[in-house]
């Protein structure tokens, strides 16, 4: 009996899958001496929205600094589709799609909002003219309060900028961290639809989110991690809410 071939990606005919767009594998990330992820493994499919849950200080934040390169891993893997990006710097990281909006916001507090928006465009490879208008024009509130130093914003206003500056890089994947902490229902709901609108467009997303409605309205997939480790994910639609729950409070 003879071996069946194996066919390779260059093998004309060969079929093969797409990888994920982010692809975590024994992830290790450790504050000098202290380790603070274990053994996390999580991937984000092509196209689609993971969230990421878990109670105050369990290592969601770390695990996003880790992918975008701001801190190093002390062993594993993270690979952007084929291309695996570990030992990279944080600007070719970007450079290869990855944006990420940290938790709190940053944004240069004296430039003002047009001045954010720009000064990113101007650094990113992919400029062009227009990257800011369509940032404008997916955050109306924003074209409002163009001229006010970034400094003297709302929460949610702060939030929506954060956006639109991650956004002028053209991401492939976007990595969010708590964009609903500390901000009124009214302007959730804005950022929700403009995540569900880069969604449908075909950005791929991981949230970091512990208001669990509107993870579950916007996500397909969801992880959940306790102290350093991923323990529990799957398809939203077989997320256990009361198990969940529990996992959740402090
Ligand atoms: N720069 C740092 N140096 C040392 N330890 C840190 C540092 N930043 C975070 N930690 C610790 O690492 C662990 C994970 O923190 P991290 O900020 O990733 O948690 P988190 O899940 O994002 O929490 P939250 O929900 O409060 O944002 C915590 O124990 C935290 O105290
Ligand atoms: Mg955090």
């Amino acid at each position: 009996m003879t071996a069946e071939p194996v066919l390779r990606p260059s093998d004309p005919g060969a079929h093969v899958d797409p990888p994920p767009i982010l692809s975590v594998k024994d992830l290790q990330v450790a504050y000098g001496p202290t380790q603070v992820i274990f053994d996390v493994s999580l991937d984000v499919p092509e196209g689609g929205l993971c969230c990421l849950m878990g109670r105050n200080g369990v290592g969601k934040s770390t695990l996003l600094q880790t992918i975008v390169g701001l801190l190093p891993a002390k062993a594993g893997t993270i690979s952007l589709g084929w291309k695996e990006i570990t030992k990279r710097a944080p600007y070719d990281r970007v450079k290869a799609g990855i944006a990420y909006v940290p938790q709190g916001r940053d944004a240069f507090a004296t430039l003002t909002v047009f001045e954010n928006l720009r000064v990113v465009a101007e650094a990113s490879p992919k400029c062009e003219v227009d990257v800011v208008e369509a940032a404008l024009q997916r955050f109306p509130r924003l074209r409002k309060i163009l001229d006010r130093p970034a400094g003297f914003l709302s929460g949610g206003e702060a939030q929506q900028l954060a956006i639109a500056r991650a956004l002028v890089t053209r991401p492939r994947l976007l990595l969010l961290d708590e964009p609903t902490e500390g901000i009124q229902p009214s302007i959730i709901l804005e950022i929700e639809d403009a995540i569900a609108d880069l969604k449908k467009e075909g950005l791929s997303i991981l949230l970091v989110e512990q208001y669990v409605d509107f993870a579950m309205r916007l996500a397909e997939t969801y992880a959940v991690m306790d102290v350093g480790r991923i323990v529990a994910s799957g398809p939203t639609e077989d997320f256990d809410r009361e198990s969940m729950q529990q996992l959740m409070s402090v």
